[in-house]
């Protein structure tokens, strides 16, 4: 926990402990010449530098000066799939001469073929390779990042992946939080084909261990994968033991997934590519967060999640990368940004609360995390301009200079 102060910031931050919804998502606070005080890890002043109070113990602050460039909240990277064996460049390679996502998990690779590299490593291989990811995530400001679990599918692995990301999240807690969720219900093992249902009674049997160590509960709710009342049977289970809820949903088909994330009260539903507009409405009307992932659209050759309708119809909208070995091998927060304004017609504002407050929100941290205001958690990034709209101007580049987690200095491109 630091004690550090920052003068003669450009500060642009979303407000408020909420996600923000609708056109609230383009309503950043901008505040040159701005000073931030930050006291055993929590923001204690933002201001102007005549406000700012006078340090009890001024000797144990560090102090720097963002020479009036930006600074803002640390991003929240509120989906991927960090913790993984090997690697899929061969499918990778097939998708591109035309081979599509389903066919090849259908014929066993996908994830499936992740779940056997993943068994085969060993843990110190497992954390190491993870620790290269956040590492990499730090120096693009990621200051959150939620892990699933989901490349064991039976208890034995599923536990090991849990248990692994609680250890990583231990050793990394001086530069990044992680948020884990279980994930079981990634796909269907081969010894449970055409049982889901049994196989849905196995992981609801691995809810009560699964809880010590995940917050979140989150199901690939497909066509041919867990179908809807696979899912909702899943969900309410994990709800009951205490889990708060994730999907994946209508990422492939359009199947009702939007809707299911309002019916039982998820947090967010994630991808949505094909969401229906009655999804989109019912999930504005439940404050279900709207996490799209534009990587994986980009890397999948699909269509973009509908961003402009989610944002229209009053939902929260947050981005995140999906970071995984087979849909989508990137965790580039700058690609992410250039895709959204881009392709998904968000504006730069809305794209950064996406990636901030509503990131947060997505994680049901809002009120800990994803603005700076006096009382969140001293995570902040600072950028090599004073003008955050060059944000998707620098496509796949990182303006990142300086990430800071708990009020200390973790990257520094200074
Ligand atoms: O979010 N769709 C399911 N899960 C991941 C992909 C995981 C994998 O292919 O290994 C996704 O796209
Ligand atoms: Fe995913």
């Amino acid at each position: 926990m630091g004690n550090l102060i920052i003068e003669n910031a450009r500060i642009i931050t979303p407000l408020g402990n909420k996600s923000a919804k609708g056109s609230d998502m383009s309503k950043l606070s901008d505040t040159p010449d701005s000073h931030i005080v930050i006291t055993d890890g929590r923001i204690t002043y933002v201001g102007n530098k005549e406000g700012m109070p006078k340090p009890d113990q001024p000797e144990k602050y560090k102090t720097i000066s963002a020479n009036g460039n930006v600074v803002m909240p640390g991003f929240v990277d509120s989906h991927t799939h960090m913790l993984f064996g090997g690697f899929r460049p061969d499918e990778f390679e097939w998708r591109l001469k035309g081979d599509s996502y389903m066919s090849i998990m259908e014929r066993g690779g996908g994830i499936q073929s992740t779940v056997d590299s993943t068994k085969k490593a060993s843990d110190y291989h497992l954390v190491n390779k993870t620790f290269w990811f956040l590492k990499r995530m730090s120096e693009m400001g990621v200051t959150t990042v939620e892990a699933k679990s989901g490349y064991g599918l039976d208890k034995k692995t599923e536990l090991r992946m849990l248990r692994l990301l609680d250890y990583i999240n231990k050793q990394s807690d001086k530069f990044i939080d992680i948020v884990t969720t279980f994930m079981g219900a990634h796909a269907i093992p081969p010894e449970y084909k055409g049982r889901t249902s049994e196989y849905v009674d196995v992981l609801i049997s691995m809810l009560p261990e699964a809880k010590e160590y995940a917050d979140f509960c989150d199901v690939f709710c497909e066509k041919n994968v867990f179908e809807i009342e696979d899912s909702r049977r899943l969900l309410n289970a994990a709800k009951e033991h205490g889990f708060k809820l994730k999907l994946h949903a209508d990422e492939i088909v359009t199947l009702g997934g939007g809707e299911l994330s309002a019916e039982v009260g998820a947090i967010s539903a994630d991808h949505l590519l094909h969401v229906s507009d009655e999804g989109i409405r019912q999930m504005a009307d439940s404050g279900v967060v709207a996490t799209l992932l534009p990587l994986t659209a980009f890397a999948l050759k699909e269509p973009y999640a509908p961003a402009r309708k989610f944002i229209d119809a009053g939902c929260a909208v947050a981005l995140a990368t999906d970071l995984n070995p087979g849909s989508c091998f990137s965790g580039s927060i700058p690609l992410t940004i250039a895709l959204a304004c881009i392709y998904m017609n968000m504006s730069i504002e809305e794209t950064i609360t996406a990636l901030t407050l509503n990131g947060a929100a997505a994680l049901d941290m809002a009120d800990e995390i994803g603005t700076i205001e006096v009382g969140k958690k001293g995570n902040l990034i600072m950028l090599s301009t004073d003008n955050y709209r060059v944000l998707p101007y620098y496509v796949g580049m990182n303006c990142v200079t300086t990430t800071v987690f708990d009020g200390e200095i973790v990257y520094d491109a200074r």
